[in-house]
């Protein structure tokens, strides 16, 4: 795992920005284009007034980018404020050049769930898989809507949300009793299928999770400790959130050995 240490959560924003446009770049010629995986929560809120920033001053294009959201509540319409589809739209897809038939966030309202699950998967497959996923961590150290004890090799589906999740999320609802006590979310394997991933965290609430997840052994206890399995995993976190890694000064010399090796290639 590459784990990069930064001085702050605007750092990771930028971090975060530069790993998106070098990817949108190098698909730039290609007729596949680029399928993004993209996260909600507070954590990507500064990545994607960033990618707006960047696309308003011409730097890039979405007209050929596919996405797939990892999840959405269910019993939420797309239309509620509260709803993850109404999160990409109102924070980053109407403000850019992106095609909306090709954006993608779990179905969840009147649809059978079991078909909703397969036929998103089929979607991933048919765009030839996910270039690159974006995902946040929750304090539990759950990856998308998979909450501790979920099979590393689960796949899309419905999942119950725990209490802490619950209560994390209120803060998107009038009350905690509003929010949905179920979801729909991408898989931990179909995670683990991405080409890469870039998991993002800020803050001390999240030291915990980092740590777990990238020091402590692999288990469904600790959703996001199956990243370790996957080849081309980083982690962009500011300080706060690595505060509680036995090895920090270990993934600083390595960020900085990768700095000079990148200036004399
Ligand atoms: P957050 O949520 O970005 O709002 O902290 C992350 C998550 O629950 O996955």
């Amino acid at each position: 795992m590459r784990v990069v240490i930064l001085d702050s959560s605007e750092a990771v924003t930028q971090f975060a920005a530069d790993e998106v446009c070098t990817l949108l770049h190098r698909r730039k010629n290609d007729p596949r284009g680029a399928v993004l995986g993209l996260a909600t929560g507070g954590t990507p809120l500064g990545l994607y007034r960033e990618l707006i920033a960047r696309y308003a001053r011409g730097e890039i294009s979405f007209a050929k980018v596919a996405t797939f959201n990892l999840d959405e509540y269910v019993g939420v319409v797309p239309e509620s404020p509260s709803s993850y589809h109404y999160y990409m739209l109102e924070n980053l897809f109407k403000h850019i050049d992106i095609d909306l038939s090709l954006t993608h966030v779990p179905k969840t309202c009147g649809v059978d769930l079991q078909e909703s699950a397969e036929s998103f998967e089929h979607k991933i497959e048919q765009a030839g898989g996910i270039d690159l996923q974006i995902l946040g961590i929750g304090a539990d150290a759950h990856i998308g809507f998979n909450e501790i004890g979920s099979s590393l090799g689960s796949r899309t589906r419905v999942k119950t949300l725990t209490q802490r999740t619950l209560e994390d999320n209120a803060r998107y609802f009038d009350s905690i009793d509003e929010v949905p006590q179920t979801a729909l979310t991408m898989g931990i394997a179909t995670i683990l299928e991405c080409q890469s991933i870039l998991l993002l965290a800020n803050g001390a609430g999240k030291a915990r999770a980092i740590r777990d997840s990238v020091e402590g052994p692999i288990t469904a206890s600790v959703p996001a400790s199956a990243l370790q399995l996957h080849p081309r995993v980083t982690l962009a976190i500011d300080r706060p959130a690595a505060s509680m890694l036995a090895n920090a000064d270990y993934f600083l010399a390595a960020e900085r050995n990768r700095a000079v090796a990148s200036r004399s290639s």
